[in-house]
């Protein structure tokens, strides 16, 4: 029997795709889980496949809304007092497609709030639940993180600011015990991907990945969240600050 205490960790947006995964890996190493969405049903259905996720504390939020956000960590100081990991994860399918002089400021701002501003009041809540023991957070970002990106300059610049964010914070804190690091993935197939396979020529999206990927595939989820609990664990224990690119090589050739 593992006597050992369980870690708490935090995962945003664990309902699917590569959250999901990151949910699984940690199941598999003993730590209690917490994790969020906006649909319950989306919950369900991933239950219903995988009967293990019962372990699972899902608690359903919006959190780009701000009395969400703030409730759901507010139930966790309660339910929990402190977390061990955090892995700052959600965010909605990129918005700001395009050109940028043609998108709405609109639209525009919902991207900025998705991928960055979400993560940031994420990230200062999970702060304050781990000053008392320390820990360690992964944050997720994006190739698009480090290097520009056609078409989707926001979404680009929402990135390139969560890596600025993480780098910097990784020097304010690690005198508190608090490591933080991202993960910057290539294209990896989830939920996200399969609507638009599901839309568009589906031989025409796996070809363009082939002719951009020196491994010419897809990445799965499970890949991404080898790297994120690596990240999170021990053994990374004078990693600081760190991209960890996992993207079959996609970067080195400068494609996105
Ligand atoms: N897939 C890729 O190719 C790829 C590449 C580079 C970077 N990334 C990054 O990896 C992360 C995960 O991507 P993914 O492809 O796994 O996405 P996904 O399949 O679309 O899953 C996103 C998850 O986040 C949740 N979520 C979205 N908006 C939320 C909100 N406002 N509040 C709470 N939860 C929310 C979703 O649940 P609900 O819909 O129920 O809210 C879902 O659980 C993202 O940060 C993404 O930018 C992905």
């Amino acid at each position: 029997m593992n006597t050992k205490k369980k870690k708490i960790a935090f995962v945003s947006g664990g309902s699917k795709g590569i959250g999901l995964a990151i949910v699984h890996k940690m199941l598999e190493q003993n730590y209690q889980v917490i994790t969020c969405g906006r649909s319950l049903d989306d919950w369900n259905k991933a239950k219903t496949k995988n009967p293990e996720l019962d372990e699972v504390d899902f608690i359903k939020t919006d959190l780009c809304d701000k009395q969400e956000l703030n409730k759901l960590f507010a139930t966790i100081k309660k339910k929990y007092g402190h977390l061990n990991a955090a892995v700052n994860n959600a965010a909605v399918q990129i918005l700001a497609k395009g050109q940028f002089t043609d998108i709405s400021e609109d639209i525009l701002r919902q991207n900025l709030d998705s991928d960055l501003w979400m993560p940031i009041m994420c990230i200062k809540k999970e702060l304050e639940l781990m000053l008392s023991e320390g820990g360690s957070i992964v944050n997720v970002t994006s190739i698009s993180g480090v290097i520009p990106t056609p078409d989707a300059a926001m979404y680009s610049a929402a990135k390139y600011g969560l890596e600025g964010l993480t780098k910097t914070l990784a020097l304010e804190l690690i005198d508190k015990n608090i490591r933080l690091n991202t993960v910057a993935p290539g294209p990896i197939m989830t939920p996200r991907w399969e609507k638009r396979v599901k839309k568009q020529d589906c031989e025409e999206i796996y070809a363009g990945v082939a002719a951009r990927s020196p491994m010419k595939r897809f990445g799965t989820p499970e890949e991404v969240a080898a790297g994120v609990l690596w990240l999170l664990s021990d053994e990374a224990s004078y990693v600081l600050g760190h991209t960890l690119i996992i993207d079959g090589g996609m970067s080195l050739r400068g494609n996105v």
